[in-house]
């Protein structure tokens, strides 16, 4: 899959692109393993770095250069860059566990502030001029109005999306003190996986209610649990705005590009700009994949907005960003395909073990 080279801005500035390589962060996480094989579908060379925290890095590109350690090792960036002639830094690694950083708000200022603000400061002194930042919806809280514009007031409601929000404001004032052009992509609901199956959501403790109704439909779990059934949404149900991994991957391949060509800072909104509730999610789900399987409802879980959808026209003006995926059925299809593929290689696994 070549999503940006199709909607044609690739080949305009590729003169540019060739010469350089991009750093990916996180990059053999969900979301950063998507943008790897992305970029190596444009012939973008690419390097990741990844503690491998909460990550494998089995589903990485064999052509990736792969460096393991952390954003904030000073002296392994310094080595990256002596290493590799880096022109933009695309920063996924950090924390996304919106419960996790209720119960522990400290391991998401380090991870994501923190180290946000180290990285920051050694691309800074290696002369990098380009920064791609993975936000999040989370900095909006509970807006009162749907869809959400980007001019919305932040307000996070959680730990996380302080840590998020946080991160955003040091990029810009570093970006108007020292000459770095950004973007800012604020991530909606991320779901799915990688229509070739090169890779998907692995991580061991993910929460993300598509993986878990995926493993559901698979009979791996026993039930699938409601968080909230009394939310002020029409079903009870929160309600979000849920994006192809792959069609996410594209756009920071766009956002790339347009940096690149002296295009401005940005910060845009990532989503399709329609919502579904979880109870909504779990009947395509069962539909798509035509399993039925127990679901519970039970109460809220702490730190969850009842509604967030995207107002998604600035990245489609801004970029050119033309979304392939752009259905939930297909979402829960490679969703659902990706689960059952892990649990193949698991069984193969132990098998040989
Ligand atoms: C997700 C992202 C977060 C991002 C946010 C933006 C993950 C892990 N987190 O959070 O980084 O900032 O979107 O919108 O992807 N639910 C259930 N039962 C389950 C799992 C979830 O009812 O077993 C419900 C949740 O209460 C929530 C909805 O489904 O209302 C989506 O939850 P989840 O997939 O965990 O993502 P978010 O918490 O929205």
């Amino acid at each position: 899959m070549t999503p940006a080279s199709e909607q044609g801005r690739f080949k305009q500035v590729k003169g540019t692109l060739e010469r350089m390589a991009l750093l990916i962060t996180g990059g053999a996480g969900y979301i950063g393993s998507h943008m790897a094989y992305a970029c190596l579908d444009c012939g973008l060379p690419t390097v990741v770095v990844d503690d491998l925290s909460n990550s494998l890095p089995d589903f990485l590109p064999k052509e990736a250069a792969f460096y393991r350690g952390d954003v904030a090792d000073r002296a392994l960036l310094e080595r990256i860059f002596a290493a590799h002639s880096i022109d933009c830094i695309v920063h996924f690694a950090g924390s996304v566990l919106v419960p996790e950083s209720v119960d522990n708000p400290l391991k998401y200022y380090k991870n994501n502030t923190g180290k946000t603000q180290g990285l920051l400061v050694t691309a800074i002194v290696a002369g990098i001029k380009r920064f791609i930042f993975s936000s999040t919806a989370a900095v909006y809280g509970a807006p009162g109005s749907s869809p959400i514009p980007e001019t919305a007031e932040p307000a996070p409601l959680s730990p996380y999306g302080n840590s998020k929000l946080m991160s955003e404001t040091m990029i810009r004032d570093a970006a108007a003190a020292h000459g770095l052009s950004f973007g800012i992509l604020r991530y909606f609901n991320v779901a799915g996986a990688d229509p070739k199956m090169r890779t998907g959501q692995s991580s061991p403790n993910a929460t993300h209610l598509i993986k878990v109704a995926s493993q559901a439909a698979h009979g791996q779990r026993n039930r699938l649990e409601i968080f909230g059934s009394d939310y002020p949404t029409p079903d009870g149900t929160c309600v979000r705005d849920y994006i192809h991994v792959s069609d996410l991957a594209a756009a920071h391949v766009l956002a790339v590009e347009h940096l690149a060509a002296g295009g401005g800072s940005f910060t845009a909104n990532c989503g399709y700009g329609q919502g579904f509730s979880v109870k909504e999610v779990i009947a395509v789900v069962k539909k798509v994949t035509g399993k039925d399987f127990p679901v519970m409802e039970t109460p809220r879980r702490v730190g969850d907005p009842p509604s967030l959808v995207a107002e998604a026209g600035r990245i489609r003006r801004l970029l050119g960003w033309v979304p392939q995926h752009n259905s939930l059925e297909q979402i829960v299809k490679h969703a659902f395909a990706w689960e059952g593929y892990l649990a193949s290689l698991q069984k193969c696994t132990a098998a040989a073990s």
